[in-house]
């Protein structure tokens, strides 16, 4: 019964985002986020039903899309945290689907007040920097669900030049990032060191220790997969967080926020 009536409202509602078709699939793993896309959909169709899952930047909203799949029949929710609007309005429609439109670290700490607020995936790819990443982390990793995954698009960037030219992500056509990106005129350290810092990793690999299991792929840009196995508070090992803070609000000027 359930499903008959969700399949009538789709019929209804067809322009409204919930299933990716094979063709959708396709253009997903052809588009920025490339083969990763498979794991990434496996780990979301693993967590099954009653989640939160966090999109950081979402841009157009091809990650919010994969962490969107059949979220109704799922009874899933998806926040989506974007500063600068870019969305398709397809997927606005979708009852399951929250769009922020605010700057990802203070999303974060607002959302962590309600302390029933555990997402199970959270998705990272905004600003491609390591104290925006460290920041993101230092608000969003004590939220996640154990047994939850936190996600990091951007995470081998060594040798790849940049094609895209959308000026968000500071991504300029022609720009080399061997490690690190410029905004502002200053040398970015790119998500990866961010992940290491955080996480206490001398290299992004296979790994497992009683608080964490890691994932890593290099191809297509990147995509480190972390899941939580035990709570830890990972920030007591930044030195320093004043200088990461204010290093990330020079960062922000480049985006003008
Ligand atoms: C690479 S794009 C995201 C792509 C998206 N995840 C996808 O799969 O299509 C980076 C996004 O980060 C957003 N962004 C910039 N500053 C941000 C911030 N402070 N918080 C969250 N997102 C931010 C940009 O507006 C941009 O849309």
């Amino acid at each position: 019964m359930l499903n008959f009536l969700i399949n009538t409202l789709f019929k209804k509602k067809s322009k409204m985002f919930n299933v990716l078709s094979d063709k959708q699939i396709k253009e997903l793993i052809d588009g920025e986020l490339g083969i990763n896309v498979i794991r990434f959909m496996e780990i979301v169709e693993s967590m099954g039903i009653n989640n939160t899952f966090v999109d950081l930047g979402v841009e157009t909203g091809r990650s919010s899309k994969i962490l969107l799949n059949n979220a109704i029949e799922k009874n899933n929710h998806v926040i989506g945290v974007d500063p600068i609007p870019a969305i398709d309005p397809t997927l606005l429609l979708n009852p399951n689907y929250t769009y922020v439109n605010a700057d990802s670290v203070s999303t974060g700490e607002n959302y962590g007040k309600d302390k029933s607020f555990t997402p199970s995936i959270i998705f990272v790819d905004s600003i491609h920097a390591k104290e925006q990443v460290l920041c993101e982390l230092k608000s969003w990793w004590p939220l996640l669900k154990v047994n939850g995954w936190i996600i990091f698009h951007d995470t081998a960037w060594k040798g790849y030049i940049h094609k895209a030219n959308h000026p968000c992500a500071g991504k300029l056509t022609g720009n080399t990032a061997k490690g690190y990106d410029t905004y502002g005129g200053i040398d970015w350290e790119t998500p990866d060191f961010a992940v290491k810092e955080f996480f206490g990793l001398n290299e992004l690999g296979q790994y497992e220790d009683k608080f964490i299991k890691v994932e890593h792929s290099a191809k297509d840009l990147g995509m480190t997969f972390i899941q939580k196995k035990r709570a830890n508070d990972f920030s007591k090992y930044i030195a320093n967080w004043k200088i990461v803070e204010s290093r990330r609000n020079t960062l922000l000027k480049s985006f003008g926020a």
